[in-house]
């Protein structure tokens, strides 16, 4: 099959899983839940729950009901980060995946209490695999362990607090690679490794994995920040320009857009060569490593 094709099948594959444990909304705090579907109902790219899924498969994976809980729950903490990162606090963006950002629609406080509710609402839904009666409890706990570190104050909420802290500064290269691996890679690296943890990989394969990951991470915020000066609104559903408007001092800033899809292709062939180290099949995996060096969105 066609790679796009293949991508668009995994895409729609996985938004399956990933609704399938959103909430009902009823009750009295209906808003809530209204405000936690709307943003994960838009529609991103679920680029996380597919890397998951593909890693996961990659080494032969066996608990597809641990799996899916895990692909939902990762894709609830990516899109509370970003219904965070939206915020007049923080980037102060009025439009997300192509439709308005959460907190525009359902007010500031809603947009704060449904990022608050999604993170829970992730880590419910994860949890929820210790109940299941063929789940391997070990490594249910390890993927647990690695869904929390990798997105919390030494993963993506430590990425972000340093973004934050360091707006209007010139950042030296060391400083950059820390926030760019903190708040994007963590999830993508959390993405991999829970995808291989789940699927009984060893120790050693899932630190590789890791590496595999942070390289495309890295990329994947440097393509992020290029598309953030050259591409339009319209294409990317969330406003060009943002980085200018809040004085963010990015790769593509700082080095120029030659160098930044430079460094994107450095980074990706990196990444594929340490994945082709595996001697297990990987071709979509590698496709979709490769088609992120010139995404559009
Ligand atoms: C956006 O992530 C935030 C970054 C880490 C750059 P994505 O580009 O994966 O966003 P969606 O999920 O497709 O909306
Ligand atoms: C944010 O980086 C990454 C997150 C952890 C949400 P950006 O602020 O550049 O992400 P976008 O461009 O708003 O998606
Ligand atoms: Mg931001
Ligand atoms: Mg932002
Ligand atoms: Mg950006």
């Amino acid at each position: 099959m066609e790679f796009k094709a293949a991508l668009l099948e995994r895409t729609k594959e996985a938004e399956q899983i990933v609704f399938s444990f959103l909430p009902k909304e009823e009750g009295l705090q209906k808003t809530i839940f209204e405000a936690m579907n709307y943003s994960v109902k838009a529609p991103g790219k679920r680029l996380r729950p597919i890397l998951m899924k593909e890693t996961y498969q990659m080494f032969g994976g066996k608990q597809d009901a641990v799996l899916h809980r895990f692909m939902a729950a990762l894709e609830f903490i990516h899109t509370y980060s970003l219904v965070h990162d939206d915020l007049p606090a923080m980037d102060d963006d009025e439009y997300r995946r192509g439709r308005k950002t959460t907190h525009t629609v359902f007010g500031e406080a809603m947009g704060i209490l449904a990022g608050d509710a999604l993170l829970h609402h992730a880590f419910d839904t994860a949890a929820g695999s210790f109940l299941l009666a063929d789940a391997d409890l070990s490594q249910v706990g390890r993927a647990l362990k690695i869904l929390t570190e990798k997105s919390g104050i030494c993963g993506m909420v430590g990425g972000q607090v340093v973004d934050v802290e360091m707006e209007g500064k010139t950042l030296t290269d060391v400083q950059l690679d820390f926030i760019y691996r903190l708040k994007t890679a963590a999830l993508l690296e959390c993405a991999m490794m829970i995808g291989a943890t789940l699927a009984g990989a060893d120790e050693e394969s899932v630190a590789r994995i890791e590496a595999v990951a942070k390289r495309v991470g890295i990329a994947f915020q440097i393509q992020d920040d290029i598309l953030d000066q050259v591409s339009s609104t319209e294409e990317l559903g969330k406003p060009v320009g943002s980085d200018e408007k809040n004085h963010k001092m990015t790769y593509a800033v700082l080095h120029g857009l030659r160098d930044s899809e430079k460094e994107v292709e450095r980074l990706s062939k990196e990444a594929v060569e340490l994945l082709d180290s595996f001697s297990q099949e990987h071709t979509f995996l590698k496709e979709l490593i490769v088609s992120l060096i010139h995404r559009k969105k």
